[in-house]
């Protein structure tokens, strides 16, 4: 690729001061104006950029131009700041440094505008995304919010910077703008209540009047005519080229975009409209009774209207605009304060609560701007300051101004021609001096500690006494007498006592940029920067949040008798601060040049440029390059960077770095005037050289980088066909598998299927072969059997015929039996003893068997019905068996008892308490108790008696009064008698000998006959030492009466008296019962 080299090449003028042939101050003006001329504004002094301000809009900030600049090298193309901001942004992302770019030039040289270039430059090449974008955004609409709020018109510029700022703007390790921190320095506040002739108070106050709608006005309590403000000069009011309107709309929607809420933003432009009322209150004298001058307000409408916008009561601030409170040692002393005083008192109150305002819109925005994460950052510092000025009427204000750019030039110096010059001292690189004027000195007498014009100011303010700017200058003129850049009328230095140009009250400092006459008035008053108390309270008691913030100071609670740092104090420490800021940043440098004092395009005012030139020290800086080198950097970096242009060093140097380097660059064959070896550093004196080594890097990173492609793409591929390789094979091995698999499957089957004819054939030939053998050993068998049949029926043919019959016979009965058997099963009677029937006989001849088969059918039901008896009921069967076994078939009266159950004790003497006493004159349990008759031996009557019977004897006893008549031990019974018949008659009839029987035999009747003759003949049974009672039933019997032996005789008859049975005594020997027929 052709290397551009446009810096160098077809080039209007010289791009590169540094080239510049012949080198003098005339050649180097006569180059900038050509390139003026041609639109060429901007310059190279090697690495710093010379700007002209060209007035008008040129087409070289397009969007194109920033892609054109965009990742190229710095001298690649024509000078252009977006080379610088590329190279700066590069270089921060790239190699991790923090990087800031300070722009210098006078009031109106387009500082602002390089500002606001390489910001957006930054902007338009960084990350994008939807929240960096918001970021960029946000960072730069803070530009013409604080424009509007800082900036004003001047005689040298119509958007003069009032106030110092410098920006960091801080970046995460991929570039990406992650927000930013505003600083501000001392904003010009006395612009608030007094312009110089020709200048504008702060843009926002026009703008608001021009662009805010009636509403808002009205709200606002404003007028749209700027002639009705006291602070708002008149004459210049409207600027040329400046749409104030516009910019209204414009700041709005820039704070709308920065954060504001739209509360602030209205407590903003009420504190603005405020400052305008401010203007208006007007004081007239009134004399008091003690003589002094007190003030009055004029026209108490505009303090009115201004206490109702910020919620103050009105009569406290206007007791603040009358009195002044001195608080000393917990004394308070009020003094009236005269029309003078008052006035000073609301000026001093307007520049106070504008110069507030605008410090809290910077931490505003610098609280919306902020960086979100914590994370360390990279930081680009942007430095736009209030330009080196000199007015007619200098004062505070330009003097601190101008000790800023003082402080500025100093680090110039400091960067670029004493370290540069030092740094080749320090390497060892031969060197010849180069002179230059170090302002050092001039920084000295301003900032230094003991005898510094700020130190000696600080000195008077805080001196007791009186204290005026007089006093002041007579200090300086004391203690800066001999100083070289110090010049005053009245000093000890006689050589300015003629000088006319220097009035009484000035003193004239010869700065860098040249001499500046300032006017000692209000220096006091400025630095001290007082603001009384009263006002402040009655700020703080505003009913308005931002305003209560503003003037902390006034809380009563927080009474702080100490004197606040002064201004000068003040701006000294922070321009310090940012000094120290700067130099641990990689600086880079844009010095904007001013080309005419016209403000307008096309002219280049010789004079002008020349003295700029001169006083930033550009030539210097130019020879210093020119004799110097262009680039240097350490060994280390340097052979990291371009080790690969040399086979030797390529890829590993083992040797020392310089080593690696000097190989490098005698294989390079870079001539040896292009650069100089120092003791850590090497030198490269062109640009060219520096863009030839990065041009063969860059060709050499491409080579590189085609190689690593090639063999990537070569790995990759080879890597790719390894792969599909090895695939193929596990394919093709898998199909293979699966193809064998199918044939094998395939052969297998089809053998099964040859196998199973065969098998099949085999099978059936010989299941035939079986079959055909089977057959004929069944004929054959057949045959035999057929044959041995005839053989045994011709044999036994005879025996056959004669047991024929019995055969037929048997089976016939067999089967006759079988069938009666079964029959008798489904006809069998039921399970109950008493159940009579059975079914009926079928032949003859089984009679015999029906009745047995009956009768063992019955024994068989009555055991089981046996079986299920309780044994009392058992006892009670097994004495009416002894009944039936005794009377059965032999009395007749008998089976009347059958169903009648024995109950035994029928008086229930146990339980019955009038036998209490029979009961207890009984010892054993009673068997049987009941009433029976005993009948008189004379009469044949019948008495009643009760009837007892135990184990061992039979007692007789009354039946009313229950007394024992008779107890006869059962041994002596000797028989008992009954009669065949159905009566209840029956003799106890007693053993001969016996003790009972003295008094002969009882004969008795009793209803229940059988019951008790069982029951007796039971016991005798049971008892082991009694004989059996033995029962005599005839109806004819003998009773031993006494002596006499009577026979009882039964006879059947009719009964008489209605009594069933009756007896009668028929005479001595006989006792006739007749019993009525049986039936
Ligand atoms: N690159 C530029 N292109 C077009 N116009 C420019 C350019 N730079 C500056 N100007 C013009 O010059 C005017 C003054 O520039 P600028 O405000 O940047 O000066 P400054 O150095 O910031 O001055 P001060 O120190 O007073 O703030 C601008 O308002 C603009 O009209
Ligand atoms: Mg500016």
């Amino acid at each position: 690729m052709e290397v551009k080299t446009s810096l160098l090449d077809n080039m209007i003028g010289v791009g590169d001061m540094v080239l510049l042939e012949p080198l003098s101050e005339d050649s180097f003006l006569e180059n900038l104006q050509k390139r003026f001329d041609h639109n060429e504004i901007y310059t190279y002094i090697g690495s710093v950029v010379i700007s002209m301000n060209p007035y008008r809009s040129l087409p070289i900030f397009t969007p194109d131009k920033v892609e054109e600049y965009r990742n190229r090298n710095f001298y690649e193309l024509s000078p252009h700041i977006y080379a610088l901001a590329d190279e700066a942004y590069r270089s921060l992302r790239d190699q991790d440094k923090d990087q800031c770019i300070l722009i210098t030039g006078e009031s109106g040289a387009g500082k602002t505008e390089a500002s606001k270039l390489v910001m957006s430059y930054v902007a338009a090449v960084c990350g994008k995304g939807q929240e960096v974008n918001k970021v960029k955004e946000q960072l730069l609409q803070s530009n013409p919010v604080l424009e509007a709020f800082g900036n004003a018109k001047t005689v040298r510029n119509d958007n003069s910077s009032r106030f110092g700022k410098y920006m960091d703007i801080e970046f995460d390790f991929k570039g990406d703008p992650l927000g930013g921190v505003i600083s501000n320095y001392l904003l010009e506040k006395s612009r608030v209540v007094k312009q110089p002739r020709g200048e504008r108070n702060f843009h926002v106050f026009y703008q608001l009047l021009s662009g805010a709608s009636d509403d808002t006005l009205r709200k606002l309590k404003l007028d749209r005519d700027f002639s009705k403000y006291n602070y708002l000069s008149l004459d210049s009011a409207a600027v040329n080229g400046l749409d104030d309107a516009a910019n209204f709309r414009t700041v709005r929607n820039a704070m709308q975009i920065v954060g504001f809420m739209e509360d602030e933003v209205q407590s903003v432009l009420e504190l603005v409209a405020a400052v305008l009322k401010l203007g208006n209150i007007e004081f007239k004298p009134e004399s008091r009774c003690n003589g002094t001058d007190e003030s009055r307000i004029k026209d108490k409408n505009d303090l009115k209207e201004m206490c109702e916008l910020l919620g103050i009561e009105q009569s406290v601030l206007e007791r603040a605009f009358s009195y002044r409170t001195v608080e000393a040692k917990m004394e308070k002393v009020s003094t009236t304060l005269n029309v003078a005083q008052a006035y000073y008192a609301r000026d001093a109150l307007a520049k106070n609560l504008y110069s507030r305002l605008f410090s809290w819109l910077v931490t505003r925005i610098n609280e919306s701007i902020k960086a979100q994460t914590k994370t360390r950052h990279k930081v680009m510092g942007v430095l736009d300051i209030y330009g080196f000025e000199i007015f007619e009427d200098n004062s505070f204000e330009q003097f601190i101004i101008n000790y800023c750019n003082e402080k500025l030039q100093q680090i110039f110096i400091e960067l670029t021609l004493r370290e540069e010059q030092e740094e080749y001292v320090r390497e060892g690189i031969e060197w010849t001096n180069i002179e230059y004027f170090n302002n050092a000195i001039i920084c000295d007498l301003i900032e230094n500690n003991q005898n510094g014009i700020l130190a000696m100011l600080d000195e008077e303010c805080l001196r007791p006494g009186t204290v005026t700017d007089e006093t002041f200058l007579d200090k300086l003129n004391t203690v800066c007498a001999e100083h070289q850049h110090f010049e005053s009328r009245l000093s000890k230095n006689s050589k300015f006592l003629t000088d006319h140009s220097l009035p009484h009250n000035c003193f004239r400092i010869q700065h860098y940029a040249g001499k500046v006459l300032y006017r000692v008035e209000g220096f006091v008053d400025k630095n001290n920067d007082l603001l009384y108390r009263d006002l402040s309270q009655a700020m703080y008691k505003a009913n308005h949040s931002l305003i209560k913030q503003l003037f902390p100071e006034g809380n009563p609670a927080k009474v702080n008798l100490k004197r606040p740092p002064t201004a000068g104090f003040q701006f000294r420490a922070s321009v310090g601060t940012l000094m120290k800021n700067l130099q641990t940043k990689n600086p880079n440098y844009i010095r904007c040049i001013k080309p005419n004092d016209k403000k307008a395009s096309h002219i280049f005012t010789d004079s002008l440029v020349r003295h700029q030139v001169r006083y930033l020290g550009l030539m210097e800086n130019v020879r210093v390059r020119r004799a110097g080198y262009a680039f240097r950097q350490a060994y280390e970096p340097c052979l990291e960077r371009y080790k690969m242009l040399c086979k030797r060093t390529w890829p590993h140097w083992r040797g020392p770095a310089r080593e690696g380097v000097e190989v490098l660059m005698t294989d390079l064959q870079v001539p040896a005037e292009e650069f100089s070896y120092g003791r850590s550093k090497i030198f490269i004196r062109n640009p060219r050289t520096l863009f030839f080594l990065e041009e063969r890097r860059r060709q050499c990173l491409e080579d590189l980088a085609t190689l690593i492609q090639k063999i990537y793409r070569g790995w990759k591929c080879r890597t790719q066909f390894l792969l599909l390789k090895k695939s193929q094979v596990t394919v093709a091995a898998w199909y293979r598998r699966y193809a064998q698999q199918k044939k094998y499957k395939r052969i297998k089957s089809a053998t099964t299927v040859v196998q199973s004819y065969t098998r099949g054939w085999q099978a059936r030939k010989l299941l035939r072969e079986l079959k055909y053998q089977k057959r004929c050993e069944e004929a054959v068998t057949t045959i035999a059997a057929f044959w041995h049949g005839t053989q045994v029926r011709r044999e036994y043919r005879k025996f056959f015929r004669a047991n024929a019959g019995k055969k037929i016979y048997d089976f016939t009965i067999q089967r006759i039996i079988q069938k009666y058997f079964l029959n008798l099963k489904s006809t069998m009677p039921s399970m109950s003893p008493i159940d009579k029937n059975w079914p009926t006989r079928p032949y003859l001849f089984l009679d015999g068997v029906h009745t047995d088969l009956r009768r063992i059918f019955h024994l068989w039901r009555c055991k089981k019905y046996r079986s299920q008896f309780t044994e009392e009921k058992k006892a009670v069967y097994e004495e009416k068996l002894e009944a039936s076994e005794i009377f059965k078939d032999k009395k007749a009266l008998y089976p009347s008892s059958v169903s009648q159950p024995f109950k035994g004790d029928y008086l229930e003497i146990s339980k019955n308490p009038k036998y209490q006493k029979l009961n207890s004159a009984v010892d054993e349990k009673v068997l049987l108790a009941d009433v029976v008759n005993k009948i008189n031996r004379a009469n044949g009557k019948g008495t009643a008696r009760i009837f007892l019977l135990t184990k061992k004897s039979v007692v007789l006893a009354d039946q009313k009064t229950g007394q024992v008549k008779a107890s006869v031990p059962l041994p002596d019974l000797s028989s008992v008698s009954v009669s065949t018949q159905t009566d209840g008659f029956f003799a106890l009839r007693l053993k001969e000998g016996s003790a009972s029987a003295v008094k002969g035999d009882f004969l008795l009747s009793s209803e229940h006959l059988i019951e008790i003759i069982t029951k007796l003949h039971r016991v005798g049974a049971t008892t082991a030492d009694m004989e059996q009672l033995n029962v005599d039933i005839s109806d004819e019997f003998l009773v031993q009466f006494k002596q006499d032996k009577v026979c009882v005789k039964f006879i059947q008859g009719v009964p008489k008296n209605g009594n069933s049975v009756s007896c009668k005594r028929k005479n001595n020997r006989l006792l006739e019962v007749s019993v009525p027929t049986t039936p």
